[in-house]
């Protein structure tokens, strides 16, 4: 059986969050979402009244916080200073406001810190990120990144939020085109595919198929 760390990298939208968690299941792997952590880092800085462009005032803010993730009884447990932030991570306030926070080195080194500790005990592990093959577990056992083109990526979030008019759509291409191009060009950790990552694009793959195409190649690693 496989064992080791498969890091999972990509942008929004095509599917990572689903997939990490259903290769995770298949392996009997644990799981670590770190955009999770990131947005629960958001929480705290648009809680505290603090302007998530202010570098300063967001890593002392985020510095003061206590943020932890993990699942409990199969759900999604995100905490920040013990308060369950698990369902408002998931506004369009805080993801309009996360990439900012995400950009801040002080606040990347901590969250870094703190994924490389959860994850150090664990046999088999999916992490997924954007910079998780380049910088948080450059050593890992299996590299990928995720693809898919972007009409398709903003189709299948429109269909999550269960959004079908055409303008809505076309507003959720450009956030997600917005979010891509800002954390693809941040001077700290950008997102792109690690040299020894292997590409997946699930332009034309369900994400059954994404999921036994990872667990396949997890196969062949071992
Ligand atoms: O994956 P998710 O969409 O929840 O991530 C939210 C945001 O958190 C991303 O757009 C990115 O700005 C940031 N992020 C990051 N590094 C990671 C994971 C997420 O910068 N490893």
């Amino acid at each position: 059986a496989f064992r080791g760390q498969i890091t999972l990298d990509g942008p929004s939208g095509t599917g990572k969050s689903t997939v990490a968690r259903g290769v995770a299941a298949r392996l009997g792997a644990a799981y670590l979402d770190t955009g999770a952590m990131y947005r629960a880092a958001t929480v705290a800085v648009l809680d505290a009244g603090v302007d998530p462009h202010d570098a300063d005032a967001v890593a002392r803010t985020v510095a003061a916080a206590r943020i932890e993730v993990g699942t409990e009884a199969g759900t999604e447990l995100v905490l920040v200073d013990g308060v369950d932030v698990a369902t408002r991570i998931r506004s369009a306030e805080v993801t309009r406001a996360v990439s900012a926070v995400s950009a801040v080195p002080a606040v990347r080194r901590q969250l870094v810190d703190q994924q490389r500790a959860l994850v150090a005990s664990a046999e088999v592990v999916v992490v997924e990120g954007r910079d998780i093959g380049t910088v948080v577990l450059p050593d890992a056992t299996l590299k990928i990144y995720l693809t898919a083109a972007p009409e398709v990526r903003a189709e299948r979030r429109a269909g999550q939020l269960g959004i079908t008019d055409a303008a809505e759509i076309a507003v959720l291409a450009a956030d997600l085109r917005r979010r891509d191009e800002y954390d693809s060009s941040r001077a700290d950790s950008p997102l792109r595919p690690a040299e020894d990552s292997v590409v997946v694009d699930s332009t034309d793959l369900d994400q059954q198929g994404v999921v036994a195409r990872i667990v396949e190649l997890a196969a062949s690693t071992v």
